[in-house]
C-alpha cells in the first residue's frame, strides 16, 4: 500500500463503510442496516492508531473466506464479537481470555480506531478488527463451523416499532449464524433494553439447533466474565435493567 494511501486509511475507511450499492440493472438496491453512520470524526489519536496498526490489527471484508490459522497464527477458538462499540470490553476479553483469538466488527471507525489504541496499551496480540457491515461479513468471509462463540453487546435497540425490522436479531440472522458455530459454541447476547430482550429469547428460543442455558429458560445472571460494557454503564445511569442470554449449538 502507498504510503499516503496508509496514512488515510482511517479517514477511506468513514467515507466508504456505507457505500449505496446497485443492481446488475442500475437500480438503487435498498438495504434495512441494523445501524446509522453517526457523525463524529476520529480523534488523531484514533486516527492514528488506526493507520498506523492496521497491518496489526485490521482485516478487510473480501471475496474468499478468512483463514483463521493462518491470521491468527495459531489454532485457538475463535470468539465474533458484532458491535464492540469502543472497543473496551472487547480488548478486557482478549487480554484475559490469552487461549482464545477475538475479531471484533464496527461500522462505527473511531470505535475502531479506539478499540485499536487500547489493544496497543494493553498488548494484546489476540484480537483482530474489521470495519463493515457485519452481516457482509458473516455471509462471505466467516467460513462454516470456524467460531467458538458469538458476542452481541447491546446492540442498537430500534426502540420505536417501526423500526425494528432493523434489528440485528432477527430469525435469518441467527440462521446465517447458526452453520459457523462449532458443536457446542455459544451465542451470548446482553441488552438493556426489555422488549428487545424478549425479541432475542423469542428468536433464540425457536431455533431448533440452540439449547438455552438458563436454568428458567429464560435469561441468565449476569456473568462475571463479560466486562461493564460503555452502553452498559449508560443503561446503570438510566435505570435500565440488563438481560443475559446464553446459548450453546447442539
Ligand atoms: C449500542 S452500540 C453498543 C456498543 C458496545 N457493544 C457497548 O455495549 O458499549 C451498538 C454498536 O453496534 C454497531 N453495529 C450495529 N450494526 C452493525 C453491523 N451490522 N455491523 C457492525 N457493527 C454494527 C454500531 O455501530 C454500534 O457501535
Amino acid at each position: 500500500m502507498q504510503q499516503e494511501s496508509v496514512n488515510n486509511l482511517a479517514e477511506q475507511k468513514r467515507k466508504s463503510v456505507n457505500t449505496m450499492e446497485f443492481t446488475a440493472d442500475g437500480r438503487y438496491l435498498r438495504k434495512v442496516r441494523s445501524f446509522v453512520l453517526r457523525t463524529g470524526r476520529l480523534s488523531e489519536a484514533q486516527k492514528r492508531a488506526m493507520n498506523e496498526n492496521w497491518h496489526k490489527f485490521g482485516l478487510e471484508h473480501q471475496a474468499a473466506h478468512f483463514d483463521f490459522p493462518a491470521i491468527f497464527g495459531n489454532n485457538n477458538p475463535v470468539v465474533l464479537e458484532i458491535g464492540f462499540g469502543m472497543g473496551r470490553s472487547l480488548v478486557d476479553m482478549a487480554k484475559q481470555n490469552p487461549h482464545y483469538n477475538y475479531l471484533g466488527i464496527e461500522v462505527h471507525t473511531p470505535g475502531v480506531g479506539a478499540c485499536i489504541a487500547y489493544a496497543l496499551e494493553q498488548q494484546v496480540t489476540n484480537l483482530r478488527v474489521i470495519c463493515h457491515d457485519a452481516i457482509e461479513i458473516l455471509k462471505d468471509n466467516i467460513p462454516v463451523e470456524s467460531l467458538a462463540g458469538l458476542q452481541l453487546f447491546f446492540p442498537d435497540p430500534w426502540h420505536k416499532a417501526k423500526h425494528h425490522k432493523r434489528r440485528i436479531v432477527q430469525p435469518t440472522f441467527i440462521e446465517s449464524i447458526m452453520p459457523k458455530l462449532i458443536h457446542n459454541g455459544f451465542i451470548h447476547m446482553a441488552t438493556d433494553w426489555q422488549n428487545y430482550a424478549e425479541q432475542m429469547l423469542e428468536v433464540l428460543s425457536q431455533q431448533p439447533g440452540l439449547q438455552n442455558t438458563s436454568s428458567t429458560n429464560d435469561f441468565i445472571p449476569r456473568p462475571d466474565f463479560r466486562p461493564l460494557t460503555k452502553f452498559e454503564q449508560r443503561g446503570h445511569r438510566l435505570g435500565h435493567g440488563v438481560w443475559d442470554l446464553y446459548f450453546i449449538k447442539k
